[in-house]
């Protein structure tokens, strides 16, 4: 069992607020992702929930059990970090079980358990290698079998493929993903990164200045984000923001449109464009334009649309996808 509660939960470093109050439910066996930007609080959320930092105010339950005033050791979570800290001196296999060693348990059992993990990790080959003759990525999943093996209720990963290369990220998304349909434990993934985020999680949780600005299914956030913060953070290209005269016809003083859901003729419609950048993907084309009146808009087509800069193209929001936004940020239905 794995479900944390977040009660009320707050944290200033002196005079600093950096949580102002956060509540949040994190089911048992779910794949919870904070996102948001660089000093946002994510770590430090993060951080709380392990018991690492004090809570300036606020209760923490595990599987309904009050651990607020619990050491880290004591709350039975395991968690991994993007810096990797392994021993150097020490084999694979004595890495990831050195925690079990610490705690006294009998050497057959660790080696079982020690076998077990490398075997969810694609390590089994490796059992016998230090760090140094270890790739990046490899590195990276010693860590994660170290936390495997304390059999957590929970895993706290903190940024834990930013080191990575590109295709590493990739590849490691996918292992962490399936290691999760394995072992079914919940897992809360901070990262600063919206893809890992959309791809991953089965509930993201955004947070901006320690709020939580909407906590919901990947899709629920990319479909009916609750506000402008949202809006432009999930999703990539992000969500096209237009003001003035332009969104006042579709009934609101900001709308916006996300780069798919704009229809592209060369004949009429509703803005007319100036094509400034062509970004060919091979799957997708993507279109950076300029309109009078709205400034650059980001569009996305299908394929290679043959466009080449200073062509004139016209566009056509899908009025089903249009979000529109109140002064203050919030999205709302005409
Ligand atoms: N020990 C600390 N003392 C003072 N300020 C801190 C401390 N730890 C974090 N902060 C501040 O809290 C804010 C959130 O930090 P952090 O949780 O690390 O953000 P994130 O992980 O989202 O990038 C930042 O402004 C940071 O400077
Ligand atoms: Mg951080």
């Amino acid at each position: 069992m794995g479900k944390i509660n977040l009660r009320g939960v707050r944290k200033t470093f002196a005079e600093i607020v950096v949580i102002p109050g956060v509540d949040l439910e994190i089911p048992d066996g779910s794949f919870v992702v904070f996102v948001g930007p660089s000093g946002c609080g994510k770590s430090t959320l993060l951080r709380l929930i392990a018991g690492l930092e004090d809570l300036s105010d606020g209760r923490i339950l595990i599987d309904d059990q009050d651990v607020t005033d619990f050491a880290p050791a004591k709350r039975g979570l395991s968690m991994v970090f993007q810096s990797y800290a392994l021993y150097p001196h020490m084999t694979v296999a004595n890495n990831i079980g050195f925690g079990l060693k610490m705690a006294g348990m009998p050497k057959p059992e660790i080696a079982k358990k020690v076998a077990y993990a490398a075997k969810m990790l694609n390590l089994t080959d490796y059992l016998a290698r230090r760090p140094g003759q270890l790739s990046g990525g490899q590195r990276q999943r010693v860590a994660i079998g170290r936390a495997i093996v304390r059999e957590p209720k929970a895993f706290l990963f903190d940024e834990p493929l930013s080191n990575l290369d590109a295709a590493l990220r990739v590849q490691m998304r996918l292992e962490i993903t399936r290691l999760h349909q394995s072992l079914k434990t919940t897992m809360i993934y901070v990262t600063h990164d919206q893809v890992e985020a959309m791809t991953m999680a089965d509930i993201i949780v955004v947070l901006n200045r320690g709020n939580i600005e909407q906590a919901g299914a990947p899709m629920e956030l990319y479909e009916n984000p609750r506000n402008l913060f949202v809006a432009k953070f999930i999703g990539s290209p992000t969500m096209n923001i237009i003001e003035g005269d332009k969104a006042q016809k579709h009934g609101a003083p900001t709308i916006g449109i996300r780069p798919e859901h704009i229809k592209i003729t060369r004949d009429a419609g509703e803005w007319q464009a100036r094509v400034s950048i062509v970004e060919r993907l091979g799957s997708d084309t993507f279109l950076y334009v300029d309109v009078d009146g709205v400034g650059q808009l980001t569009v996305r087509a299908e394929g290679d649309l043959g466009a080449k800069p200073g062509d004139t193209l016209f566009l056509t929001p899908d009025p089903a996808r249009l979000h529109r936004f109140k002064p203050d940020g919030e999205a709302f239905k005409p």
